[in-house]
C-alpha cells in the first residue's frame, strides 16, 4: 500500500514537471517569436540606428510611412531630426539640405525655404521652362521661365484713370484685371488713388530694359531690379507695378498710407507683393513695393497668412 502511493506521488511529479516544462517552453517560445518580430520592426531598427524612441516617433509623425527606410538607409544624422520638424519641409529636397547645411551655416527654416525654390544653385544656372497651363498659378523667376513667343490670352487694357501713359499702353489678363478693378474702387473708396505705371510687357521690351540697365549700371545691378528676358513676371500679364497718385517716385512708395492699405488688403483681391522685403535670398530682387502679381485669392490669403513668398508657396503647395 505505502509502496503504491510512493510510485503514484513519482507519477504525479513526472507529469507536474513535464507541465511546466512545457509551459516554460511555450512561454520562452512565445518571447523568442515576439523578440524575432520586434527586430523585424522599424522602431528597432531605428533604434539600432542610434537614434531615440522620440525620434522615431517624430519620424514616424512626420513623414510617410515610405519615406522611413530611405532615413534608415542614410548615417544616422541629428538635422534630420531638426529639418522634418520645419513646416516645409519637402522629402524630396532631404539630401539637398543636408548638402547645403555642410556647406552653409544658415537658420534651418532658411535652408528649407532655399533649397525648396532652388535658390541653393546660382541664380540662372540649370533654368526650366514654367507650365504655363497653371494660368494664374504660374510662377516665373531666375529658374523658371517664359518662351519667347508667349503671349498671354485675353489681355485687357486699362483704363487712362488707373494707369499712366497712353490707353492701351498697360494691360492685365481679363481676369486679373477684373480682381485689379475690385482692389482699385475699394482703396478709392478708403481714400487711396492707385495708378499703374507698367503691367504687361512682352520679352523684347523686357530685354531692352535689362539691357539698359546692365549697360549703365552692370549685370549685377541689373539683376537684382529687373529680370532677365523671359523671367519676367510682367511678360504674364498678371502683374501691376502701381504707387498711388502722390507717390512720385517708386521709391518713396513704401513709406506710405497707401503701400500700407496695399499691404493689409490687396491678397483678399488675390493680388500679392511678389518681392517684400527681407526676401531678396528667396526671390534674387531688392524689394519693390509697386511690384503687385494676381495669383488667385486663395493662394493670395496662403502667402499673406504664412508670411512666404510666391516661390516658396509654389514649392510647398503646387510643385510637391
Ligand atoms: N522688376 C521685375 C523683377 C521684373 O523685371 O520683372
Ligand atoms: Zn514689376
Amino acid at each position: 500500500m505505502k509502496k503504491t502511493k510512493l510510485k503514484l506521488r513519482k507519477e504525479v511529479y513526472y507529469v507536474f514537471a513535464g507541465v511546466v516544462f512545457i509551459i516554460v517552453g511555450i512561454i520562452l517560445g512565445i518571447n523568442y517569436y515576439n523578440d524575432s518580430l520586434y527586430k523585424k520592426t522599424m522602431e528597432y531598427q531605428f533604434i539600432q540606428k542610434g537614434y531615440s524612441l522620440d525620434d522615431f516617433h517624430l519620424l514616424k509623425e512626420k513623414l510617410k510611412e515610405e519615406d522611413l527606410p530611405k532615413i534608415l538607409e542614410k548615417d544616422k544624422n541629428e538635422n534630420i531630426i531638426l529639418l522634418v520638424q520645419e513646416k516645409y519641409f519637402l522629402m524630396k529636397n532631404l539630401d539637398l539640405y543636408l548638402e547645403y547645411m555642410e556647406k552653409e551655416e544658415k537658420d534651418r527654416k532658411d535652408v528649407v525655404a532655399i533649397v525648396n525654390v532652388h535658390a541653393n544653385k546660382n541664380w540662372y544656372e540649370n533654368t526650366e521652362k514654367t507650365d504655363t497651363s497653371l494660368k494664374e498659378k504660374i510662377l516665373v523667376n531666375k529658374f523658371y521661365s517664359l518662351e519667347k513667343d508667349y503671349t498671354p490670352e485675353n489681355l485687357t487694357f486699362i483704363p487712362l484713370e488707373q494707369a499712366y501713359g497712353n490707353y492701351k499702353d498697360n494691360a492685365l489678363v481679363d481676369y486679373a484685371y477684373d480682381h485689379f478693378m475690385n482692389l482699385w474702387n475699394d482703396a478709392k473708396k478708403d481714400g487711396f488713388h492707385f495708378m499703374v505705371n507698367t503691367s504687361y510687357r512682352d520679352y523684347n521690351s523686357q530685354q531692352e530694359i535689362y539691357e539698359n540697365i546692365k549697360k549703365n549700371r552692370g549685370e549685377k545691378e541689373a539683376d537684382s531690379e529687373a529680370a532677365r528676358p523671359g523671367h519676367s513676371e510682367h511678360q504674364t500679364g498678371l502683374v501691376v507695378d502701381m504707387t498711388s497718385l502722390d507717390a512720385k517716385v517708386d521709391e518713396d512708395f513704401k513709406d506710405s498710407e497707401a503701400y500700407h492699405w496695399l499691404k493689409q488688403n490687396a491678397y483678399k483681391y488675390g493680388f500679392i507683393e511678389r518681392y517684400p522685403e527681407g526676401k531678396t535670398y528667396i526671390t534674387g530682387y531688392n524689394p519693390e513695393s509697386w511690384h503687385w502679381r494676381y495669383v488667385g485669392i486663395d493662394a493670395a490669403t496662403t502667402c499673406y497668412k504664412e508670411n512666404i513668398t510666391y516661390d516658396e508657396y509654389y514649392a510647398y503647395y503646387i510643385e510637391s
